[in-house]
């Protein structure tokens, strides 16, 4: 898929505008490390952590913040600060749970909400099982975490729940997407901007992404 640079920091692609690929090199190498199947368990959660904490950067960069007086030793001046109460992530299980650590290091102050989704190996289509978001959502800037988007299934459902919840303001965040994915979240949620790491080719025919990492969860959490 042809690219046109952003501003240095981010690739924009014409046909999809919901789409901010994040060029940063740390970003790419931790990528690259993810992406090799002879990268531990350990390994893994830990590049997850790392990468999900250099996307919170970027999805963050144009939060408002308020002026505040603050003490130096020396006088009193004027600061800046986020209301990191006003900011929700939301992972979505299971393998969105690796990226929370790795947030929160960042934003400590955040809240956490979870939506549970299990992507029917079948049909491909998302079964949620779990959703439970702190409280009140209107004026909340969500924040949806999930290693992959593959189908895009399982995160439009999950937006679809937030904002049927009350939610106003979503942004998701991803580490490897497939075009297929980022077409539907456009179709589905156009106001809905997708932060990416990568950009892969396609999904093969078990709709697994390519050349992406195999299953998120699994190398996660060790499962098969
Ligand atoms: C994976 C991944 C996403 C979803 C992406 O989860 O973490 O949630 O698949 O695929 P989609 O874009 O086609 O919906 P999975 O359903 O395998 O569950 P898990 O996180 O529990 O492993
Ligand atoms: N979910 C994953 O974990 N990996 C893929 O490649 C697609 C969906």
């Amino acid at each position: 898929m042809s690219a046109t640079a952003g501003d240095g920091m981010f690739t924009r692609h014409p046909e999809l505008p919901n789409l901010i690929v994040t060029r940063h090199p740390l970003l790419r190498h931790k990528v690259t490390l993810l992406r090799r199947q002879d990268t531990s368990k350990k390994i893994f959660k830990e590049l997850v952590d790392e990468i999900a904490m250099l996307l919170a950067y970027e999805v963050t960069s144009d939060l408002g913040t308020e002026s505040v007086s603050v003490e130096t030793p020396l006088e009193t001046t004027t600061g800046e600060i986020v209301r990191g109460q006003q900011l929700t992530l939301v992972p979505i299980l299971r393998a969105g749970l690796g990226m929370v650590d790795g947030v929160l290091n960042l934003i400590p102050t955040m809240r956490v909400g979870h939506i549970g989704l299990q992507r029917d190996h079948d049909t491909l289509e998302p079964i949620d099982y779990y959703f439970k978001i702190p409280l009140p959502l209107e004026e909340s800037v969500f924040i949806v975490a999930d290693p992959m988007l593959a189908t895009g299934g399982s995160a439009s459902a999950a937006v679809s729940y937030l904002k049927k919840s009350g939610a106003r303001t979503i942004r998701m965040m991803c580490i490897v997407s497939a075009p297929e994915g980022v077409r539907r979240m456009l179709e589905d949620h156009p106001d809905v901007p997708v932060y990416t790491a990568a950009l892969d080719r396609e999904l093969n025919g078990l709709g697994y992404i390519l050349p992406g990492l195999g299953d998120a969860g699994d190398r996660l959490f060790g499962t098969e």
